[in-house]
């Protein structure tokens, strides 16, 4: 005789919401937006059907509409000019850089948005690199100089959080440390901690056209400091690195490829963690979708439960909007 009939409470959609582990809400996104010069500008990204880069007043007006859906926190990246970008990337600090007026305009104007800047100079480096180049290499603590900077102005501007995604050792303490020298204890940092070198991050670079540039003797890509994905002990390593520097959230990268390492450190510590739906799944759901090979709607609403479920307390992706609305 069969006692145990684990189908019994998946008879009816009732029964089965009784009994679910996890459930998406759409306080749990944040969505990534591009900012450009300009305004009543939109521009799509080819490789990313459905997004746009947006001038600052768009943005705010997006902000506005996002929070009316409840998706109440943004991550942002700034498009800036290829004549502004140098090695050091100075203009990553520019108290009226691009960035730091979209910061304070959309704080200005949705002041309960929850704002967390992008830290990283690669779209500031003329090189493409995530870091300052010294005699052909990336070098780390210049860079965490920069960063820091680039995070203080980023508070003064209005950030709520700062976003580091730029794997350089040591920068969490730097940036926690500037921002306490400079009086924004309450500016938080979400920590890219183990951020892997992956081909999914295409669309993305395209996007903000920041891709490591072709210049000899200069690396073409980021393995000497995004993580090798052949590697998963290294990621706690790096997470509790950055937990012992003062980091308040730890961001895994990327998202669904990557799910045994979010739920690794889901059990190994207990700050918020946040996982990255990148560009390229992204990218490649909107293709699949787009073939007819898989059905869009459900195929987005699982790979953002799934990716909750794995243990991540917030998820940035661009299909965030959508996202919200499909939740209803
Ligand atoms: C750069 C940065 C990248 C992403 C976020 N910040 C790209 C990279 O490291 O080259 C990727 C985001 C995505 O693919 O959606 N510091």
């Amino acid at each position: 005789m069969q006692y145990h009939r684990n189908r019994r409470l998946r008879a009816s959609e009732a029964l089965r919401s009784l009994v679910r582990e996890t459930v998406l809400s759409p306080a749990d996104f944040v969505l990534p937006v591009f900012v450009i010069e300009g305004s009543s500008r939109r521009e799509a990204i080819s490789s990313m059907p459905g997004v746009s880069r947006l001038s600052i007043d768009l943005l705010v007006k997006e902000c506005r509409e996002l929070y009316q859906h409840g998706v109440r926190a943004v991550n942002i990246y700034a498009k800036i000019s290829e004549n502004l970008k140098d090695n050091a990337g100075t203009e990553a600090w520019n108290r009226d850089g691009l960035m730091q007026r979209a910061i304070r305009e959309v704080k200005n104007a949705v002041p309960e948005m929850v704002l967390m800047p992008d830290v990283a100079l690669d779209p500031y480096s003329m090189y493409g690199h995530d870091g300052i180049i010294t005699e052909g290499k990336v070098d780390n603590d210049s860079t965490n100089d920069a960063l820091a900077r680039m995070a203080v102005s980023q508070a003064e501007a209005g950030a709520d959080i700062v976003a580091p995604s730029d794997m350089m050792d040591g920068r969490v303490a730097a940036i926690r440390e500037a921002l306490e020298e400079n009086n924004f204890k309450d500016v938080g940092i979400l920590s890219y901690s183990a951020k892997y070198a992956s081909s999914f991050y295409g669309p993305f670079r395209n996007a903000l056209d920041s891709a490591p540039k072709d210049f000899e003797n200069i690396p073409k890509d980021k393995k000497t400091y995004q993580m090798d994905f052949h590697n998963s002990r290294e990621a706690l390593n790096e997470v509790y690195k950055d937990v012992e520097e003062g980091a308040d959230i730890i961001m895994i990268k990327p998202g669904m490829p990557y799910l045994d390492i979010v739920a690794k450190v889901r059990e190994a510590i207990d700050l918020p963690i946040a996982v990255y739906h990148t560009s390229g799944e992204y990218a490649m759901l909107k293709a699949a979708a787009a073939s007819g090979w898989v059905d869009n709607n459900l195929a987005l609403m699982e790979s953002l439960t799934c990716i909750k479920r794995a243990g991540a307390d917030m998820i940035f992706t661009y299909a965030a909007k959508e996202a919200a609305k499909l939740l209803g």
